[in-house]
C-alpha cells in the first residue's frame, strides 16, 4: 500500500458564474521515503493539490470528489480534529514564504516548543531540546542563540532553515514543499534544496516537491507529475520523462531548460511552448493525458547531483488546541 494515494481528486472554487475546476480528478501516489516532483506552469493547480492533501482548501474552494488516502485513511473525509493530528505531525508543509509558517511576534524557540507540545505531551524543557536538535540538523549557525530570536532577526536563508527544522520537529512521514526556495537568492536556493534532499534521504521522509524548476526536479526526485490546467498530463520516473517526454507540453517544458552544465545558461523559450499557450488561448484542447508509464526506462546518464555535496529544507506548525 502506498503511503499516500490520491484518487480522482476533484477540487473546485465556487466563483460567480459557476464552479472553477482547479483539480480535475487527479490521481497519484507517494511511497514511503520517495521523492515526487510536481511541475507545471503557474495556475496549473500545484498549490491547490498541495493544500488539498492536508484538506486545507478554504472557501470558496472545496473538495468535490475523490479520496486522499494516507495509510489507507481518507483525509478528505476526516474531521478537523483528526486532521489536526496529522498536519504538521505526520505530514508537514513548507511554503515559499517562511512567514506563512512563522509568527513574527514569537521567538523561534517558543514557536517550535508550541508546535511540539501541540502534538506531544512533554515538558517545555524536553521540547526545547528537540527544537535545538532540529536546528542543529539544519546546520544553522549558533542554534542556541536562534531559539531566543524573532523571525525578523534572521536572514531569508536562515528563516527557511528554521522552517525545515520545524517541518522535521515531529519526524513526519511526508514533507510537502511548495516552491520552497523561490523567494531566496540563487546561491542560497541550491544550499537549501541540498539540505532538504539530504535530510529527507537520511530521515527517510517522503517528499512532494512543487517547483517550476525542472532542473531541480531532475536532480532531487525519483518520480514526477506534470500538471496542466488542473490535470496531470504525464507522470512517471523522472529520468524517463526528462529524457523521453511523451506529451508535447512536457516536451516543451524540457526543451525550455538551459543546457546541462551551462552555468547560468539563459532559458530559451521553446516555440512548442508558445504553440501550447496559443492553442490554449484559442481554446484548442491539448492532447489527452497519457496513461501511467510502466515500461522500463533506458539507462540514462546519472550524472552527479550537485546538491549532494552540500545540504538544507522546510514545514508548517500548528497552534496548540
Ligand atoms: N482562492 C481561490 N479562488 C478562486 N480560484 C482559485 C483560488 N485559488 C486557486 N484558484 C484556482 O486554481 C488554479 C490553480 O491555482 P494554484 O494551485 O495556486 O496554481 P499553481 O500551479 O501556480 O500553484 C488557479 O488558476 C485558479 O483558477
Ligand atoms: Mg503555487
Amino acid at each position: 500500500m502506498a503511503l499516500l494515494e490520491v484518487k480522482d481528486l476533484d477540487v473546485r472554487f465556487a466563483v460567480r458564474g459557476g464552479d472553477l475546476k482547479a483539480l480535475r480528478r487527479i490521481s497519484f501516489s507517494l511511497d514511503k521515503g520517495e521523492r515526487l516532483g510536481l511541475v507545471g506552469e503557474s495556475g496549473a493547480g500545484k498549490s491547490v493539490a498541495a493544500f488539498s492533501i492536508l484538506n486545507l482548501i478554504a472557501k470558496p474552494g472545496y473538495i468535490a470528489g475523490g479520496q486522499i488516502l494516507f495509510e489507507g485513511r481518507d483525509l478528505a473525509a476526516m474531521s478537523e480534529r483528526e486532521l489536526r493530528r496529522i498536519r504538521g505531525n505526520r505530514i508537514a508543509m513548507i511554503f515559499q514564504d517562511p512567514m506563512m509558517t512563522l509568527n513574527p511576534v514569537l521567538t523561534i524557540g517558543t514557536q517550535m516548543v508550541e508546535a511540539i507540545q501541540a502534538h506531544r505531551k512533554i515538558s517545555r524543557r524536553q521540547a526545547r531540546e528537540i527544537a535545538l536538535d532540529r536546528l542543529r540538523k539544519v546546520q544553522i549557525p549558533s542554534p542556541e542563540k536562534r531559539l531566543d530570536q524573532y523571525p525578523h532577526e534572521l536572514s531569508g536563508g536562515m528563516r527557511q532553515r528554521v522552517i525545515i527544522a520545524i517541518a522535521l520537529l515531529l519526524d513526519p512521514d511526508i514533507i510537502i514543499a511548495d516552491e520552497p526556495t523561490t523567494a531566496l537568492d540563487v546561491t542560497i536556493q541550491a544550499e537549501i534544496m541540498a539540505l532538504l534532499l539530504e535530510l529527507c534521504e537520511r530521515e527517510n521522509v517522503a517528499l512532494m516537491l512543487i517547483t517550476h524548476d525542472l532542473g531541480v526536479v531532475s536532480q532531487v526526485t525519483q518520480r514526477m507529475l506534470v500538471m496542466y490546467s488542473g490535470r496531470i498530463i504525464e507522470q512517471g520516473p523522472t529520468r524517463e520523462i526528462i529524457n523521453d517526454a511523451q506529451h508535447p507540453y512536457t516536451q516543451g517544458l524540457i526543451n525550455a531548460l538551459p543546457q546541462m552544465g551551462e552555468p547560468g545558461g539563459a532559458i530559451v523559450p521553446d516555440p512548442r511552448l508558445h504553440a501550447v499557450a496559443e492553442e490554449r488561448a484559442l481554446g484548442v484542447p491539448l492532447p489527452p493525458p497519457l496513461p501511467l508509464r510502466q515500461r522500463a526506462v533506458p539507462a540514462v546518464d546519472a550524472g552527479l547531483c550537485p546538491f549532494r555535496q552540500r545540504g538544507r529544507g522546510l514545514l508548517r506548525s500548528e497552534q496548540p488546541d
